[in-house]
């Protein structure tokens, strides 16, 4: 597989060549790419070095995949140039996530949605996929009606910028700001842009990728997005509001068996889900499982996941994966 990774010097590029070569994909040749600025710039792959390129010299050296990360102008204008020359592309941005001719894709739940047709996928929000893969499994037993998510996310969702800008508040150094205020010893409720209802765009896709995903336009979605100054991943407090009732001893069997879902829950010894445990790890980690007694048939609970893995690259090479052993590239 000629492989490329478009925004290779990016957070979560960096994340995918590491993923690419930590699962074993067979990568035949590895096409970095990234902007003009980058051009010529050495990436280290699997201990050998390999040239930056640009996109359109990326797509006359017609790699089988392209996987996009470089946000969603690059993606909108780019992908379908790379699938025209005939190159499957998972995108990560939010460019193509809810065009109705487009998979939105997490492996454990959709992927069997998959087709040789489908050349530019969608790799769903980073907040949406933990939440899906910890919800799904229940979703198929209980049905959901109604979810209250309220997130706590990490500033490596932002970018490279918003890295900085935590290190040097930490450092004391005046620079360059990704956020309109300052992330270091604060929360920020305002992630991505805010929409016309009130709403952010975060907490947007929180809504409509879960619909998509679950395949259930009927599950009424509410959600509260917040960036905290943590680096290792994205946690989520989530209550969740089934049709049928259930046995709590059964929501964590279920948990347990899920595929890609690692339940960390025991107060006894002050044992649940944190960022410092799942950083750099590809699992999606839930705990703080308990009924919420206010109100019948209802859920809590706390779902962390590195953002960069799961939430972004790994996913992407997930679905790369499926792609391959399915013959569908
Ligand atoms: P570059 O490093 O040359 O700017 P992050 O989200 O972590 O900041 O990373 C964004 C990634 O997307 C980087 O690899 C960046 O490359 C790449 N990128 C940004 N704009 C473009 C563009 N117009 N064309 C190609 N790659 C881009």
């Amino acid at each position: 597989m000629k492989v490329a990774v478009v925004g290779a010097t990016g957070l979560v590029g960096e994340v995918m060549l590491k993923v690419l070569e930590e699962r074993s994909f067979p990568v035949s040749e590895l096409i970095p790419v990234a902007s003009e600025r980058s051009v010529g710039k050495l990436i280290s792959y699997k201990s050998k070095d390999y040239k930056v390129v640009g996109l359109q010299d990326a797509i006359k050296m017609k790699p089988n995949i392209a996987l996009f990360s470089a946000g969603g102008d690059t993606s909108l204008k780019w992908a379908p140039k790379f699938a025209e020359a005939g190159i499957t592309v998972i995108d990560n941005s939010s460019a193509w996530r809810m065009d109705h001719s487009k998979q939105l894709v997490v492996p454990e739940i959709n992927a069997d949605k998959l087709t040789a047709n489908d050349k530019i996928i969608a790799n769903p929000n980073c907040s949406t996929i933990q939440m899906v893969v910890a919800l799904a499994p229940l979703h198929k037993k209980y049905k959901i009606k109604r979810i209250v998510v309220s997130t706590y996310q990490s500033i490596t969702g932002t970018g490279v910028k918003a890295v900085r800008q935590l290190e040097n508040e930490v450092a004391g150094i005046k620079g360059e700001m990704a956020y309109h205020y300052p992330i270091y010893q604060n929360a920020i409720p305002h992630c991505d842009v805010f929409e016309e209802n009130g709403y952010t765009k975060e907490e947007m896709k929180l809504v409509r990728e879960t619909q998509k995903i679950l395949d259930d336009r009927t599950i009424a979605i509410t959600a509260t997005a917040v960036r905290i100054p943590t680096a290792g991943g994205h946690s989520e407090a989530v209550n969740v509001e089934f049709e049928s009732d259930f046995d709590i001893s059964d929501v964590r069997k279920i948990l347990n068996e899920s595929e890609g879902v690692v339940v960390q829950d025991n107060i006894d010894v002050n044992t649940y889900p944190m960022p410092i445990y799942a950083n750099g790890k590809d699992d999606v980690f839930v705990g703080r499982i308990r009924r919420d007694g206010s109100q019948p048939n209802t859920l809590n609970m706390w779902i962390v996941s590195d953002n960069l893995r799961k939430g972004a690259a790994t996913n992407t090479i997930q679905i790369a994966e499926y792609l391959l052993k399915n013959n569908l590239i």
